[in-house]
């Protein structure tokens, strides 16, 4: 693909140096654009050597470069992109070589913003973000971590190669979920003692956001439900939960549409039967009481063709319990996760586990790293989708 990759200015400009040289991996033909402020931050020279491209001066050089830019490209992605950046280009300007392409162009956008956390979360930042989504205009969301000055929080730009997988998961060869709406839950949900106590469980989630990203390379439009606390992959939309009511409800909306919904959470069986408006000073006698059973009830109201995977996480007798629950549960795929084996469950980052079909099938997913395992259920989500059965 001809891809445009527009350089603003902000520090993370540095990182678009990677964006650029992995796009070139990737095999596509790169041309960057960089805006005044961006030249500021790094060298033309550093673009223009990586993409084997020159860098364009700017609107006045011959030829009108912002229409054959835009007329030219087959993808636009803008990293970084600064509130300035998102602000012009939601408001139609065209005062430098960079919006002018980004109006001239028909080709799809990709934007990846990044600025400090007072910015990001600013109404005329989020205001500017949802008019150019509802353009049709794609966004890397920024992650947490450090940033300019050395302030720590949300507004750092996604990893390039996390920018570079949403590329290749939007425009690239369809994959084998290219168009198919899938929903992950993942994590361990949080029960209300008091306002300051909870119980929980030592899921980490990352074998549901490993789900998610798996699926998100196959071309999956993706929905995350999570109730973990670790940043979540770019590049699909987050539902963060906290509860299993929580999780319920959000699951509820989320799956109507769905054509596969995968039930990674660790959902509590039990919770405080009451949780105390304040905080408790005795030690309480703590009441329980069963959690609604969301997979029970996703499965009982599922659309015709929607594909239903559910865990189990066990330390004893694992495969029997798991052939119970995938009876039990209504579900298509049982994922029989033993948790007490070395290098596989909660908080690691390799996993092993057997994956359960009506009907006797069970495929073994030996020790591996837990994107891998991700990859291995996707492929019997996608068998079943197509029509196998066991
Ligand atoms: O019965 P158990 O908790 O072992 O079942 C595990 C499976 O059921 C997982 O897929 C989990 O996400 C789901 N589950 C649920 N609602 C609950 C408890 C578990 O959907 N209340």
């Amino acid at each position: 693909m001809r891809v445009v990759l527009g350089v603003s200015g902000g520090i993370a400009a540095y990182k678009a140096v990677e964006v650029c040289r992995r796009l070139v991996d990737a095999g596509h033909h790169v041309v960057p654009v960089m805006t005044d402020a961006a030249r500021r931050f790094v060298g033309a020279a550093t673009f223009s050597a990586l993409a084997s491209e020159p860098v364009p001066d700017g609107l006045w050089e011959g030829g009108i470069p912002h229409t054959r830019l835009g007329q030219t490209a087959d993808l636009v992605v803008v990293a970084p992109a600064t509130a300035d950046l998102l602000a012009r280009y939601a408001a139609g300007m065209a005062d430098d070589l960079l919006t002018a392409t980004l109006l001239a162009t028909r080709a799809p956008v990709v934007v990846c913003p990044a600025m400090h956390t007072e910015m990001w979360e600013h109404p005329a930042v989020e205001e500017n973000l949802a008019i150019l989504r509802r353009r049709g205009v794609r966004v890397v969301e920024p992650a947490s971590g450090r940033l300019a000055g050395g302030d720590v929080g949300t507004g750092r730009m996604a990893e390039p190669r996390d920018i570079v997988a949403c590329v290749a998961a939007w425009f690239g060869a369809p994959g084998d979920l290219q168009g198919r709406r899938v929903v992950v839950s993942a994590g361990g949900t949080r029960e209300a003692i008091d306002p300051v106590r909870v119980i929980t469980n030592r899921s980490s989630g990352k074998q549901g956001h490993a789900v998610a990203e798996a699926a998100r390379d196959r071309g999956a439009e993706v929905t995350l439900v999570t109730a973990s606390v670790l940043e979540p992959p770019p590049g699909v939309r987050v539902v963060p939960v906290e509860s299993a009511a929580d999780m319920e409800e959000a699951m509820r909306a989320a799956c109507e549409h769905a054509d596969v919904v995968v039930m990674a959470a660790a959902v509590a069986d039990f919770r405080p039967k009451a949780s105390a408006e304040a905080k408790i000073h005795e030690a309480p006698d703590l009441v329980l009481e069963p959690t609604p059973d969301i997979i029970a009830g996703l499965a009982a109201r599922r659309r015709p063709g929607q594909v239903l995977v559910g865990f189990a996480a066990e330390t004893d007798d694992a495969m029997a319990r798991g052939r119970r629950k995938l009876d039990r549960k209504g579900v298509d795929l049982l994922v029989v996760n033993d948790v007490s084996a070395p290098g596989a469950g909660f908080d690691h980052d390799t996993n092993e586990v057997t994956i359960l079909e009506p009907g006797g099938r069970a495929t073994v997913v030996p020790l591996q790293s837990k994107r891998a395992v991700a990859d291995a259920i996707l492929d019997r989500v996608v068998a079943r989708l197509q029509g196998e059965s066991a």
